[in-house]
């Protein structure tokens, strides 16, 4: 049975922890759906960690689209959520209908918009139409121009009162869930008891219904420092880099291909 927005619900409700991951390709997609992830993001972090912009900013619809059907195809059975690129949704509710349908065609089962306050009047008709929506609150990375850099959100009163108001206004909305990133841990503690709908923290402490990493730092494939909230869990970086020199190792020493790689 695929995995639904509803089996998300039925986790918080009872009580049980759940992880989803970002996936950009289709061999990693495979790999989690096989490790039992319920839910994967086709994050637009694609843009920093996999394409190699220094912001999520510059990342088009036609690149969510064509990781986004990447993931579709080596995790069917996966609840797959695939964010609405910076520009997609913020002209008006129609614009958002037509980006968020083109991901429900392209085999994704909702779509994670960022921010709260209009959004949650976005989140409203997208969800009248039948497309679920993930909340996303807090060191939202799509507003680091207005942040002044990637700053933990959330700590004065009247910053934290403005999450919980959020949290609040996208769950009456209809959202389904919500991320909460990068903001106090009894914030995100008191937002996920504050609202029905599973939240989901990465940078929010341990008092969030789900946790998600970004997949390369989960599998130690992330480059120079991780950010202090993630963690990993392998060291496939260090791999590769080793399986890349032994290989080339061998074809300098003229020991591969041998006997047993070759066609008589
Ligand atoms: O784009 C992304 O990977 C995200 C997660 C960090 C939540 O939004």
């Amino acid at each position: 049975m695929p995995i639904t927005i509803h089996d998300l619900r039925a986790h918080k409700e009872r009580g049980e922890r759940f992880v989803m991951v970002t996936a950009y390709d289709t061999a990693i997609a495979r790999l989690l759906a096989e490790a039992g992830v319920p839910a994967l993001l086709v994050g637009d972090s694609v843009g920093n960690n996999h394409l190699g912009y220094s912001t999520t900013l510059p990342v088009t619809m036609g690149e969510m689209l064509h990781h986004g059907r990447a993931v579709v195809r080596g995790a069917p059975g996966q609840l797959l959520i695939a964010d609405m690129p910076f520009g997609s949704y913020h002209q008006s509710a129609a614009q958002a209908v037509a980006s968020a349908s083109a991901f429900l065609k392209a085999g994704l089962h909702g779509v994670k918009l960022e921010g709260g306050g209009w959004v949650a009047g976005v989140t409203e008709r997208l969800v009248e139409c039948g497309i679920p929506v993930m909340g996303h609150l807090g060191l939202t990375p799509q507003f680091v121009n207005a942040f002044g850099g990637f700053r933990v959100q959330g700590r004065s009163s009247q910053a934290r009162e403005r999450i919980l108001a959020d949290a609040r206004a996208l769950e009456s909305a209809g959202a389904f869930s919500i991320v909460l990133e990068g903001i106090p841990s009894e914030l995100a503690a008191a937002v996920t008891a504050a609202v029905a709908i599973p939240t989901i923290g990465i940078g929010a402490g341990p008092g969030c219904d789900g946790q998600v990493l970004v997949v390369y730092d989960l599998l130690g494939i992330t480059r120079g420092s991780m950010p202090k909230f993630a963690r990993a869990y392998a060291d496939i970086g260090d791999s590769i880099v080793a399986a890349t020199r032994a290989f080339s190792d061998d074809v300098a020493a003229g020991v591969f291909p041998d006997d047993a790689h070759s066609y008589r």
